[in-house]
């Protein structure tokens, strides 16, 4: 059983706190010259007992273990239903003009509805909430599931990251196409306020690949059109951002809160998460008063989140080649991902933090955070969510966290940027295809064997795309943010080894 003793491993005594870095050297503090590919140096011997499995020195060495702080006492249930009803985002579409609005507005505003929400509520997708206004009028807002809500297999999972939404088109021109509300009315001027918004945020924001999402990027601009101090809304932006900005991203499942520490793929928000939570209602929320109550509420929104169980994989599993993956597994993944056998007191999660240099990922988003656009952690810092969340941009280097892989195979495309199609290609770096694209976006369409879904390679990218075809659903990993490179662990292992850490991946 030493060999699941892992959490120290590289564990949190490494802590080097490397003060406030507030310099672009951060992005380079990470391990000097460490061929990850030593990974599979490790013998994988059959009967040898697991105690000597783990190799203290393996590349999970030189992560670091973020600290995990108590849950706090939120009540799960009331949680779900605050999602569901509560004006966090407190701009929206008049009730009125919803339907005009709805197929302008594409995947942004479609999506299944749930029968067993109240009155309007169960009329509108899942995604937005009908409120009712001081002055009697109704207006419909976007709400977490929007983003945080998917289908698979054909059912709607809420917590799954939305895999199929297609933010490549300029919502704020969209907007434009519906009709302004004759009458002023609060819904009318809850509306005025979410179009001025995606005036700004919407062109800035634009994604290149369907199934990309912009949260990280949103939340850069509208930072930067707020007083740190006040919340108010700043026509100037206190920051210019670079026109170039693409920070492609994906929204990780909800089942993985329970167990993670930090939140976002370069594990920058530490402790407790409400701040940066709620900066999805930065689109309106315009006074620390406003900001206040709903931080408070949101205490049973993270128990919620923390409730969430991940499915179980829905077809038989071959248990005596699983079995043989979990050895692979434990050599090689366990040190960074955890170890996840639910009768073992063993099981852990290290929450580790890998170097960006070490993980080899799509540099972009972390790099951005720590380097030019550090002035965002200031911001935080000074500003009300600060008081609540604690951001570590770069501490104790820049990198992203190894996630959990509880129900992994539910949640593609792959890495921090949705570069990757299957899990199988997550596990053979040099079989990824440079340019793919989905085949179609049916959630029943799925591949049961490579754990992912179904692609097509294709031998050109975005820019040599023909004059008919559809540019925006093809991913090119040539573009900035869309590398699809690095995390080679899996590289060293036999095709049979391999397979069979897919078949472990099944049961988890
Ligand atoms: C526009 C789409 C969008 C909306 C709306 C949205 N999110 Fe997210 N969310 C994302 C994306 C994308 C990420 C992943 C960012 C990254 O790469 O780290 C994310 C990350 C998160 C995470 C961190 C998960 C993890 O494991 O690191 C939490 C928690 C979260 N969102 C909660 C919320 C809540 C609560 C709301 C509503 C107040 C919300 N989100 C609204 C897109 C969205
Ligand atoms: C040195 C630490 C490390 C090792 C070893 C490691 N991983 Fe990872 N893994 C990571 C990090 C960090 C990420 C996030 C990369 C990103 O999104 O840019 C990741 C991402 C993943 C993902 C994608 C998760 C998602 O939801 O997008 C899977 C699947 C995965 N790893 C499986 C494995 C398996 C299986 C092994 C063993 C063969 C393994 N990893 C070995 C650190 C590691």
């Amino acid at each position: 059983m030493a060999c699941s003793d892992g959490p120290t491993v590289g564990g949190g005594g490494s802590g080097g706190s490397s003060a406030t870095g507030g310099s672009d050297e951060a992005v380079d503090s990470t391990a000097a010259g460490m061929d990850s590919t030593g990974a599979g140096d490790s013998e994988t011997g059959g009967d040898a007992p697991p105690q000597s499995c783990i190799d203290p020195a393996g590349p999970w060495s030189q992560g670091y273990s973020i600290p995990r702080q108590e849950p706090l006492p939120g009540d799960p249930v009331i949680g779900l239903e605050t999602l569901l009803t509560e004006d966090y985002v407190s701009c929206g579409i008049p009730w009125e003009l919803f339907p005009i609005a709805q197929p302008l507005l594409g995947t942004f505003a479609d999506g299944p509805s749930l029968g067993w929400r109240e009155g309007k509520n169960a009329l509108v997708p899942v995604g937005w909430n009908v409120l009712e206004l001081q002055d009697g009028s109704e207006l419909v807002a976007p709400n977490c599931f929007n983003c945080h809500s998917a289908e698979f297999n054909g059912e709607l999972v809420l917590g799954l990251g939305r895999h199929d939404a297609d933010f490549t088109s300029d919502l704020y021109s969209l907007m434009q196409l519906v009709p302004p509300l004759p009458a002023f009315t609060d819904a009318g001027e809850a509306f005025n306020k979410f179009i001025q918004r995606y005036a700004v945020a919407g062109p800035a924001s634009i994604m290149l690949t369907t199934g990309t999402n912009p949260a990280i990027e949103f939340a850069f601009i509208l930072l930067s059109h707020r007083d740190p101090y006040t919340l108010e809304w700043l026509d100037e932006p206190i920051q210019e951002l670079p026109d170039d900005m693409m920070i492609p991203s994906d929204p990780p499942p909800w089942w993985h809160a329970r167990k993670k520490a930090s939140q976002f793929a370069n594990g920058m928000s530490r402790g407790d998460h409400r701040g940066t939570m709620i900066l999805a209602s930065s689109l309106c929320t315009d006074t620390v008063a406003e900001a206040a109550v709903i931080l408070d509420y949101f205490v049973d929104v993270v128990a919620y989140l923390e409730s969430i169980e991940p499915p179980q994989y829905p077809y038989p599993i071959d248990a005596e080649l699983a079995t043989a993956g979990a050895e692979v597994f434990e050599c090689h993944c366990e040190g960074c991902h955890g170890s996840y056998d639910a009768n073992d007191e063993h099981e852990f999660y290290p929450n580790m933090l890998i170097p960006l240099d070490l993980i080899g990922t799509d540099p972009v988003f972390a790099a951005y955070g720590a380097g030019e656009f550090n002035y965002l952690e200031e911001w935080f810092e000074s500003s009300f969510f600060g008081t609540v969340t604690e951001l570590g941009v770069t501490e104790p280097f820049v990198g992203y966290v190894a996630p959990p892989l509880d129900s992994v195979w539910a949640s593609a495309p792959y890495f921090h940027n949705a570069s990757v199609p299957t899990l199988d290609l997550v596990l053979d770096s040099n079989a990824r295809p440079t340019y793919w694209k989905r085949v179609d976006f049916d959630s029943t369409n799925y591949d049961w064997d490579a754990l992912g879904w179904p692609y097509e390679e294709l031998d050109h990218g975005q820019d040599q795309a023909g004059p008919l075809e559809p540019r925006n659903l093809i991913y090119d990993t040539t573009k900035p943010g869309h590398g699809n490179g690095g995390h080679d662990f899996g590289d060293v292992l036999t095709p049979q080894e391999r397979a069979a850490v897919l078949e472990y991946l099944k049961t988890i």
